[in-house]
């Protein structure tokens, strides 16, 4: 088995290998070659509404946190106390200040050490000054939280390239959370986000779930590493999408070309979904080299009556996606695995994620 980088030339087709799909070794590289050097989705604004409030998120291999400290600022911290390194708040919600469980070290929501027990005793001549938490970077984009374990990380806006523009009508932050679902599956992550970016898959593997959708009408942009991609209904059917949950409200100030239902990713593992009534963030966090953890965050207007059975349809497409990731996941150690020809225009977001990756992984 290969698990060291290999250089893969040239950059065509899928290039990826079966061992980048469940080797620990490549997890590894992963985390500390990709992970710690991108954005990371942390959670919604709208959860740090209160001073104290905050996200723990994992970076990577590196623990972190997005407080909301008392001058009303966000702050990324290395969640890893100073003293012995051990990881401190293990669930989002409010503190007053960051407690150490191990030996009582306690900080301030901006990171400064504000208490070491038996301090003049024990811990002669240390200034507190020098053992504040270290610091990562944080930054919004309307109402989504995004976190970056180093400190001097590029401007958030660089990163995404102009993706934001694309999806600046949405404007997230005046939306509110209507639905929480977690899915746990037994795939790699990247098998996930593949199939998100995958349009061919939409004909056959959604042909019933996603009947209504004209995917010949497909509109498939690249940003940089990122895509977004919206498609209209099928002639015939319901053109105001909204119908198909009724009691969300439509979002204001789209335009024609942003309505229907748009698949859109935020490399390396941030998927979006949006429609006339809703913007949704699809969080595909690896937890092992053969499994992942999917949330979907769903907000809308706040004026909506969220509908019974509404998330229904959303519980049968994953149902679906998981169904096809976790075949390739039971598949991808036979010596009978390969990758053959892929769709030109319909699989190329795949190829280009895969190039996204390899510079990255240096492939
Ligand atoms: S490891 Fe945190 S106080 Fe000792
Ligand atoms: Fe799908």
């Amino acid at each position: 088995m290969t698990t060291q980088p290999t250089r893969l030339q040239p950059l065509e087709g899928y290039v990826l290998q079966p061992e980048h799909y469940y080797s620990q070794e490549w997890f590894d590289a992963e985390q500390k070659n990709l992970f710690n050097k991108t954005w990371v989705f942390a959670g919604l604004e709208a959860q740090l509404s209160e001073v104290g409030d905050y996200l723990v998120v994992q970076v990577g291999y590196q623990p972190m946190l997005v407080t909301r400290s008392k001058d009303g600022k966000l702050n990324a911290l290395h969640n890893v106390c100073r003293h012995r390194g051990a990881k401190m708040l293990t669930e989002c919600g409010r503190v007053q200040g960051i407690s150490c469980p191990y030996h009582a070290w306690r900080y301030d929501l901006t990171g400064e050490l504000t208490h070491v027990p038996q301090q003049t005793t024990q811990f002669p001549g240390l200034e507190t000054r020098d053992w504040g938490l270290l610091k990562g970077s944080v930054a919004l984009w309307d109402g989504l939280v995004f976190v970056h374990a180093d400190p001097d990380a590029q401007p958030l806006s660089h990163w995404f390239a102009g993706l934001d523009k694309r999806l600046a009508r949405f404007r997230p932050s005046r939306l509110r959370e209507i639905n929480v679902s977690v899915y746990a599956i037994k795939a790699n992550w990247k098998f996930f986000v593949e199939n998100h970016i995958d349009w061919l898959h939409l004909y056959y593997l959604h042909s019933s779930s996603l009947k209504d959708f004209a995917h010949d009408t497909g509109e498939l942009t690249q940003h940089g590493p990122h895509w977004t991609s919206f498609e209209n209904v099928r002639d015939g059917q319901d053109s105001n999408a909204a119908g198909r949950r009724p009691g969300l409200k439509e979002i204001p100030g789209l335009h024609a070309d942003d309505a229907f239902i748009g698949a859109h990713l935020i490399f390396p593992n941030l998927a979006l979904l949006t429609s006339p009534t809703s913007f949704a963030t699809v969080n595909v966090q690896p937890t092992g080299p053969e499994t992942c953890e999917v949330e979907i965050r769903t907000l809308a207007m706040p004026e909506s009556v969220v509908p019974k059975n509404g998330f229904k349809e959303l519980d049968q497409v994953m149902g679906e996606d998981c169904s096809a990731v976790e075949r390739l996941q039971q598949s991808v150690r036979s010596s009978a695995f390969s990758v053959g020809p892929m769709a030109k225009r319909w699989e190329e977001p795949i190829v280009k994620f895969q190039q996204s990756y390899c510079g990255f992984m240096g492939l």
